[in-house]
């Protein structure tokens, strides 16, 4: 059957007048198990990894995957399978490696905010390295460790103040940033930290910020920190490995990141460049591994046609994907199966009680009620940070590959929702009687 990929998502493509995600007819996976669905490619996963992988053949390099972008089992447990370590910034995080069989040596904990039970629990799992972020931090981690007669493998966050060129709420190395310690300060805090009895000091890391489309704040932010590496090493700390965080970019809407291979080339000619060429390296990617690998099918409930504007009301909503409520982000929207008519303008939006509930505005669609939609790019930031607003069950996942698909996650229940509430007063035959004596 003749097969037509959509432009930027080699792994989903309409075949005859039905798109498909690999070998798997979306409509008949949003029949199986309802709306709204997230489905996800694994060859579209794997693919994604593949062009790091390939960018740094023959160096010694730990791909940790920012799980904060899909932490579904099914999904740390692919990237366990192919390699991968982690990148986590919660115990919940951690947890949830564990339980989908990823080694804790390949863990890093990222993360202002670490709590001591936090520090005492990946210590005990035996991770492999903290991305300390503070000097406040350090004191209380190496006096986590000594309590438990261990050293804490760490490695201090850098903020290089380098602008990333994304959206404010998404950039995280610029000095007004909470992250990372301001690189003036580093050497200073390198020589406490090695001080500390309670720390083992493994490696310098930085991560500044995310939806990075441009090769150049990278090639930045890798100059800065070999200048500290530098620094720092010339000071009597020596440093294992450079970890450069994540935040390589996707196409969401016609952006044209680098390819990572293509990146990973520049920057390691910057570091063999600079005599680096041997460090061991670790990055962070979260976004760029998943973001393209899934779709969000949802159900046309409802057209308004108005005086002003025309709606579009589907069964997917802000709950679902919060994107576009949160930094006015653009998911293209397409249909399951195109209807060759004359396409209206819509404002795409869910069922929530807010006008904030908006997933798409001015699209050039054709559906009618009980059509099915896919909302694109929707693998990395949707389900990880879906919410029960409105008290909406969260979406089912499925992850295909090939001609199966694995449904990865069931559709929440209401029962699910209520389970850990509790009616606080005694039930009274009616409402509003006073209670018997
Ligand atoms: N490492 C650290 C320390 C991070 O904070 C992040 C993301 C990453 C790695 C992964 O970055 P990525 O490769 O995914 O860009 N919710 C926002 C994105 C928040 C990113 C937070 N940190 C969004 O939906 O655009």
């Amino acid at each position: 059957m003749n097969s037509k990929p959509l432009p930027g998502h080699p792994h989903f493509a309409y075949r005859g007048n039905e798109l498909f995600a690999e070998q798997v007819r979306l409509s008949a996976l949003a029949q199986q198990h309802g709306t709204p669905l997230f489905v996800y490619s694994k060859a579209a996963m794997l693919a994604a990894l593949a062009a790091y992988q390939r960018g740094f053949s023959g160096r010694q390099v730990q791909i940790c995957y920012a799980m904060k972008a899909n932490s579904t089992l099914g999904v740390i447990q692919l990237f366990a399978q192919a390699g991968c370590g982690f990148d986590v910034v919660s115990l919940g995080e951690l947890t949830r490696v564990l339980a989908a069989g990823g080694l804790a040596s390949k863990i890093i904990f990222s993360g202002v905010g670490k709590t001591r039970p936090e520090m005492r629990a990946a210590l005990q799992a035996g991770i492999g390295c903290f991305n300390v972020e503070s000097e406040a931090e350090l004191e209380v981690l190496s006096e986590v460790a000594q309590s438990l007669s261990l050293r804490a493998p760490v490695s201090i966050r850098v903020n290089p103040n380098v602008d990333p060129q994304t959206h404010p709420y998404i950039s995280t190395g610029l000095k007004g940033n909470k992250f990372g310690i301001a690189h003036e300060r580093v050497v200073q805090t390198y020589q406490r930290a090695a001080a500390l009895p309670g720390l083992q000091v493994l490696g310098i890391d930085c991560h500044i910020g995310s939806q990075i489309t441009q090769a150049s704040p990278y090639l930045d932010a890798m100059d800065r920190m070999l200048d500290l590496v530098q620094a720092i090493e010339a000071a009597g700390v020596p440093l294992h490995h450079i970890d450069l965080g994540g935040g390589l970019g996707i196409n969401y809407h016609g952006e044209t990141p680098p390819q990572a291979d293509q990146l990973w080339q520049q920057l390691l000619a910057k570091l063999d460049a600079r005599g680096y060429g041997q460090r061991a390296l670790m990055i962070e990617p979260g976004r760029s591994l998943v973001g393209n690998a899934g779709v969000c099918v949802t159900e046309v409930l409802y057209l308004k046609p108005g005086e002003q504007k025309n709606f579009m009301v589907v069964d997917a909503a802000m709950n679902d994907l919060p994107r576009p409520a949160m930094y006015q982000a653009y998911h293209q929207i397409v249909p399951l199966k195109p209807n060759p008519t004359e396409p209206h303008t819509w404002e795409v939006v869910g069922p929530i009680c807010e006008s904030g509930d908006w997933l798409g505005h001015d699209r050039h669609l054709n559906a009618q009620p009980g059509d099915l939609l896919a909302v694109l790019s929707a693998g990395a930031y949707c389900m990880s940070m879906s919410s029960n607003y409105n008290t909406r069950n969260r979406a089912a996942e499925v992850l295909v590959d090939g001609a199966h698909s694995h449904l990865i996650r069931a559709r929440e229940t209401y029962a699910d929702q209520m389970r850990l509430e509790h009616l606080p007063f005694p039930s009274s035959s009616a409402a509003g009687e006073a209670p018997a004596h």
